[in-house]
């Protein structure tokens, strides 16, 4: 990467960005990675391959959900994660906890979805859990002569509040991310969620995934939503330690051009797409925040669970219309022609025709996240 200045991740600061995105209008040029990369469309149809992704996904510190999602004590947010259900919730202690959401009785969940509780109570037999998880009730205990409740709580895993998100490693210590830990919060306090969806879209993760980190495909899958507020491939693209982060700037920023650097505020001129290896995307656009997950189902289906959070001072009232009517706009224009092409995209992985798919130089990120992909597993 060129020069300009960098935070601790690593990343470029706004100033170099903008610098960066001028100097591409001017030159009608682009970020270029170094090299094409050739994917074997094998690593989208193999079960063996698409099991060890499961493996490496449970291995990994996964961002599971926003720490907005749990706003209070007793607050849950229950659902699959690499295959595995998983409860997350806080405690009494304003502590987020987590554990592998199976009954110790004979293995129900004990909560789904969302919500707020006081405690978990099976829905089978009733046993009931408190929200650090320990056992607290039995109903008709003499049945059970001799087990000990002290190790029949739920079997918790190793869950973290960082960076306004909530991470989860389901198997081992988790690999400590001096990088991501380096980023500034990518949402701060006060940052409320105003809509969550989820949507079972009918394509592999990866596929998904690589929709959201390049800009080579603005002006043909996005003609009349996007690209008259765009540009067609110009884009910042920026690698950190496993993560990458994908800069589309909007026309409007050529207006900068005649404001000096120290004046220059990028709010509302560019969408920064941060990629937190391995499946999770956070848009930052002019009003909201996107916090999308992309939870594997099965080779060919994915569950994308979004979040959409009001930026900071957009929270009033009346500026919260304005903000659900931008994230209507990105998800019944742009997003929705996205999901038509990566279910396309599904199918023609099915017909055999490629034996690879060739990443070009513009799809740097993407590049990225296969090579880091590829050393995980
Ligand atoms: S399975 Fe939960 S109480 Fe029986
Ligand atoms: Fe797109």
């Amino acid at each position: 990467m060129k020069g300009g200045k960098r935070l601790a991740s690593g990343l470029l600061d706004d100033n170099a960005v903008v610098e960066r995105i001028l100097g591409h209008i001017r030159n009608r040029s682009t970020d270029m990675g170094e090299k094409v990369w050739r994917e074997p469309v094998e690593n989208y149809v193999s079960e063996k391959r698409f099991a060890a992704e499961l493996k490496m996904l449970r291995r990994a510190t996964t961002a599971f959900c926003p720490s907005a999602a749990l706003p209070e004590k007793g607050s849950y947010v229950a659902r699959e994660a690499a295959g595995v259900p998983i409860l997350a919730v806080r405690g009494e202690d304003g502590k987020v906890r987590a554990f592998r959401n199976a009954c110790r009785h004979r293995g129900m969940q004990v909560a789904a979805g969302t919500g707020c509780a006081k405690s978990f109570v099976c829905g089978y037999h009733g046993w009931t859990y408190r929200l650090d998880g320990s056992l607290r009730h039995i109903p008709h205990e003499h049945g059970f002569p001799g087990l000990e409740k002290e190790t029949h709580g739920l079997v918790p895993v190793r869950a973290e509040e960082k960076l306004g998100l909530v991470f989860v490693t389901q198997e081992g210590k988790g690999t400590r991310d001096r990088t991501l830990e380096a980023l500034p919060g990518l949402i701060e306090p006060g940052q409320a969620i105003f809509t969550s969806t989820e949507n079972v879209v009918p394509a592999n993760w990866k596929v998904l995934l690589e929709g959201f980190i390049e800009g080579y495909h603005i002006r043909a899958t996005h003609k009349d939503t996007f690209f008259p507020y765009g540009f067609h491939n110009l884009n910042v693209v920026e690698t950190f330690g496993r993560h990458s982060r994908v800069t589309y700037p909007f026309r409007r920023i050529e207006k900068l051009a005649a404001v000096p650097p120290a004046e220059r505020r990028v709010d509302g001129l560019l969408t920064y797409v941060y990629h937190l290896f391995p499946n999770v995307l956070i848009t930052v656009l002019s009003r909201h925040t996107n916090v999308v997950v992309l939870e594997p189902l099965t080779l060919g289906s994915t569950r994308q669970i979004s979040y959409g959070l009001a930026n900071r001072g957009q929270g009033g009232a009346g500026a919260l219309k304005e903000v659900e009517r931008d994230a209507q706009f990105v998800s019944q224009t742009g997003a929705a022609e996205d999901r038509v092409v990566v279910s396309a995209i599904q199918r023609g992985i099915g017909t055999g025709a490629n034996k690879h798919f060739t990443f070009g130089r513009f799809e740097g990120a993407i590049v990225h996240f296969h090579r880091t992909l590829r050393a995980a597993l």
